[in-house]
């Protein structure tokens, strides 16, 4: 068992450590506290190649392995989670989906944009009624011959105001139930095709989450993934990888927070010396410490997992659910270590723990990945 990483992934994540430092960190409480959206951050994020990492290079991508998008998600979330979920959906969900299941006319128009940056995508399965029950979604896609008619409404899309490129997953025929669903590459800017309000939201403020409503938009069929009646599936295998890269998001939030806690315990000093030299606090930093390692080795054993081509649908989801609750728990320590001054946003670590609650709720709530793991468990 080897746990070194390779020297090109120790590289990948210096970069990004960096870049997290140089270019996430001077603005981040101002996007936090306005609620904007980090355009010229995002810029810079594809021009690296953060954007499409895992993209075979025929397409634009990094070729990168699942170890080195962790390395570079866990990062960026030590400093801005609002920008590596833009990062995380359009590398897991969006341009693995099209690159997995995509053809390859949709590859060339679609995912070479997506993985080099230029273009930006979003994931819309999510409805007012069926989040977490995703067969039970009311958007329609009416089969026309030569094209679909869609209609509904989603919810609480990422990148749902800036994407370019909108994943819909959506019902064409409800009396197949699961096996009536299908998926569609939709184009911002279609007839029929609106963008709600933003949503004004805890934590990950800088990222825009949106209501989009579809009313009689045509969509070709050449731009439905995969055969008639293969969203569901789609949307399933596509969210396994996607609970990696937020396991990630919620491992780098924790490790951001420990750290913050970590340096202010060394300077503020409290009944003659520094706060780390009481055990009150230097005993919170050991369990937070221990807590984040145990995080990162299920993490890593997921991307591992899916860089080995092995199952990751139990892996991923274990990772998601302890690192979710990590982020939680190590937030709200690094808070209470900083005291009153961890109340204040120019100490950072508030925003972090009001960024730690989404990991537990996107992509699937703790109790789905409970279901996806307790199913895993007691197949066969
Ligand atoms: N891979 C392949 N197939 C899968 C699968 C997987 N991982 N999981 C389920 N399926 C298949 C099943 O095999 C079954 O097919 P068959 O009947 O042909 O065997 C079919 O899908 C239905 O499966 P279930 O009966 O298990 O379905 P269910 O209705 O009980 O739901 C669930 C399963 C795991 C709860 C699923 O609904 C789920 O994951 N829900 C959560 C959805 C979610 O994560 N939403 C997040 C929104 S996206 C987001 O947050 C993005 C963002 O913007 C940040």
């Amino acid at each position: 068992m080897d746990f070194n990483l390779s020297e090109e992934q120790m590289m990948i994540r210096d970069a990004a450590r960096d870049f997290a430092r140089t270019e996430l960190l001077p603005g981040v409480i101002e996007r936090d506290n306005l609620q904007k959206f980090p355009t010229e951050q995002v810029k810079k994020m594809g021009e690296l190649g953060f954007l499409g990492m895992m993209v075979d290079p025929k397409y634009g991508g990094g070729g990168m392995d699942t170890v080195s998008y962790v390395l570079v998600m866990e990062e960026l979330s030590k400093i801005d989670a609002s920008c590596s979920v833009i990062v995380s959906v359009n590398n897991s969900l969006v341009c693995y989906g099209l690159e997995k299941y995509g053809s390859e006319d949709q590859k060339q128009k679609y995912l070479t944009k997506l993985a080099m940056g230029e273009k930006l995508g979003a994931f819309c399965l999510s409805e007012p009624e069926a989040g977490s029950d995703a067969t039970s979604q009311k958007t329609t896609a009416i089969d026309k011959g030569d094209h679909y008619i869609l209609n509904g409404t989603k919810n609480w899309i990422t990148n749902g105001g800036t994407a370019d490129y909108y994943l819909v997953i959506a019902q064409t025929d409800r009396e197949k139930k699961h096996k009536g669903i299908n998926a569609f590459i939709i184009e911002k800017g279609w007839e029929g095709f609106e963008i709600g309000p933003k949503e004004d939201k805890l934590g990950i403020r800088g990222s825009d989450t949106h209501s989009l409503i579809f009313n009689d938009v045509k969509v070709p069929k050449e731009n439905r993934i995969g055969e008639d009646g293969f969203g569901f599936t789609f949307a399933m295998k596509t969210l396994s990888g996607g609970r990696i890269g937020i396991a990630a998001q919620a491992l780098g939030i924790a490790a951001g927070a420990y750290d913050l806690a970590r340096e202010y315990s060394k300077v503020r000093k409290a009944f003659g010396t520094e706060i780390c030299n009481h055990q009150a606090i230097a005993f919170k930093l050991a369990d937070m410490y221990t807590s984040i390692e145990a995080a990162r080795h299920l993490v890593m054993k997921a991307a591992w997992d899916k860089d080995q081509g092995n199952n990751y649908d139990m892996s991923g989801a274990m990772a998601k659910l302890y690192a979710s609750q990590v982020a939680m728990d190590v937030s709200v320590e690094a808070v209470q270590v900083h005291g009153g001054n961890g109340y204040v946003k120019e100490y950072h670590v508030e925003r972090l723990m009001r960024d730690a609650k989404i990991t537990q709720i996107y992509e699937g709530t703790s109790e789905i990945q409970k279901i996806v793991i307790s199913r895993g468990l007691l197949r066969d």
